[in-house]
């Protein structure tokens, strides 16, 4: 069995990290259509949490997350939780083998924010601090230090195939800088090899890919994911 990379997300990578987002693929053949992209060439599974009421869709939950590990016992599983009260989900979520979980700032008052980081880590995962589109940058400032990731939405969260968001792109020029060596900059929503260029550019270095990857067929995966990593030439 090969174990997970903990360490994943902890060191800066020699080229942007994939994360395709589950939610955009097979859900009837999920354990294969995961390990096909990371086949592919890409480095961790983002897993979209939606609880019908931080976000107006409904998607998996931690059962949906042992299976994957189960399956998939060496992937990096990283959960965005999109959820009105992240306190809740983290236990289940980390019990059922997650490596890595993102919470909403706009779910929680801001004296939660550092406690609920507390938390995650207590358990032995990474923690990650998201923002959305409405949200200023300024409102990550007083916090940028503490996660191990800081997530910029570039779409409104809820559905994957949505019209990337170019705000994000501002956002992460002013965040990056003030992120230390270990931390890590993700983008979610809307990211293509289209725009992969410019996402990178602007100092992001894990990339969310849904629709772009996950809806694709397995013989373009590859090229895709290149593609986004800067490696091949812009689809
Ligand atoms: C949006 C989710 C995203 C989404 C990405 O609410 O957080 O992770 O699945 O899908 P694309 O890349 O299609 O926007
Ligand atoms: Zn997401």
């Amino acid at each position: 069995m090969v174990s997970p990379q903990p360490s994943l997300l902890s060191a800066p990578p020699a080229h942007p990290l994939i994360a395709p987002s589950v939610i955009a693929g097979d859900f009837a053949n999920a354990a294969q259509d995961a390990a096909d992209a990371l086949a592919a060439g890409a480095d961790l599974l983002h897993l979209d949490v939606m609880d019908g009421h931080f976000v107006p869709n409904l998607t998996l939950g931690p059962d949906y997350c042992r299976c994957l590990r189960r399956a998939l016992p060496g992937a990096y599983l990283d959960v965005h939780l999109m959820v009105a009260d992240p306190a809740r989900f983290i236990p289940p979520f980390a019990a059922a083998g997650a490596n890595h979980i993102s919470f909403h700032l706009e779910a929680v008052e801001p004296e939660a924010i550092e406690p609920l980081i507390a938390k995650i880590r207590s358990l032995g995962v990474a923690a990650g601090l998201v923002i959305n589109p409405p949200t200023a940058a300024e409102s990550l400032l007083p916090f940028v230090h503490l996660p191990d990731l800081v997530l910029i939405m570039s779409v409104n969260p809820g559905f994957s195939g949505q019209a990337f968001i170019p705000s994000a792109l501002d956002k992460a020029r002013l965040i990056r800088p003030r992120l230390r060596p270990h931390q890590r900059l993700q983008v979610d929503g809307g990211v293509s090899p289209a725009n992969a260029r410019l996402v990178r550019e602007a100092g992001f270095d894990v990339l969310v890919a849904g629709s772009a990857l996950m809806s694709r067929p397995s013989a373009e995966r590859p090229s895709i994911v290149a593609s986004l990593k800067g490696l091949g030439r812009v689809r």
